[in-house]
């Protein structure tokens, strides 16, 4: 998909994902003292304006305008006097992130799913608008969620275990403090079902 058809795909729908964060960004984000973020990739929002809620400053770049401009309304909708806190921007994820190397000290990727070479130039404009000693935290549909778990999506090129994460940043300048394939209990119709998350946290060095 490119940004013409998530454009398309967010404004044939009021609110494509839930409004309420993800859990593993929850648990990992609210383990960390609050600073300045930028969510890649953030979509509608619902990670970056709970990260607000909780005393983050947020730039929330999504390459489609349609979420950008959703994400935009939701926080001002939710964060009252907070809602400078939030900044919302159109950018492409592969390229230089808004705000220059250094800039956060933290950069979130929640469900960003690219072809393991456009995922790799992300990783590394990620890790370079980070300061050293800062977070990268990545959160996505695991590789083998294809086989053995719940959703996502069904092309194999756009997932990635944990693994490929950090092959993919092995040659940038970063520890990894923690690196787990996690489930997510997801409700159906059929009842409840398991997803398989990779979740890496990679620290700046
Ligand atoms: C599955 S959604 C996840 C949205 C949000 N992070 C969340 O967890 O709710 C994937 C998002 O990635 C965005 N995206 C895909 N490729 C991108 C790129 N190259 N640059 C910026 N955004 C991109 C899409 O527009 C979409 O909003």
């Amino acid at each position: 998909m490119d940004a013409h058809d998530w454009d398309e795909r967010y404004a044939a729908h009021d609110l494509v994902w839930s409004a309420e964060p993800n859990q593993f960004v929850a648990e990992l984000v609210g383990a960390l003292s609050p600073g300045s973020a930028i969510d890649v990739a953030a979509g509608e929002g619902r990670n970056a304006i709970w990260m607000v809620e909780q005393g983050w400053t947020v730039t929330a770049a999504d390459y489609s305008a349609v979420a950008v401009d959703r994400a935009r309304a939701l926080g001002d909708q939710r964060l009252g006097d907070r809602a400078s806190s939030l900044t919302t921007v159109v950018a492409d994820a592969t390229l230089a992130l808004p705000g220059g190397p250094g800039a956060y000290d933290l950069a979130l990727f929640s469900y960003l799913q690219l072809p393991a070479s456009m995922m790799r130039e992300a990783l590394a404009a990620a890790i370079e608008a980070v300061r050293i000693g800062g977070h990268v935290i990545v959160v996505g549909h695991a590789g083998r969620n294809l086989e053995q778990g719940h959703g996502g999506p069904s092309d194999r090129a756009v997932l990635y275990d944990p693994d490929e994460v950090l092959t993919a940043v092995a040659d940038r300048p970063v520890e990894v403090e923690s690196s787990q394939i996690r489930v997510r209990r997801v409700e159906t119709e059929q009842g409840p079902r398991e997803a398989l998350d990779t979740v890496v946290v990679l620290r700046r060095v």
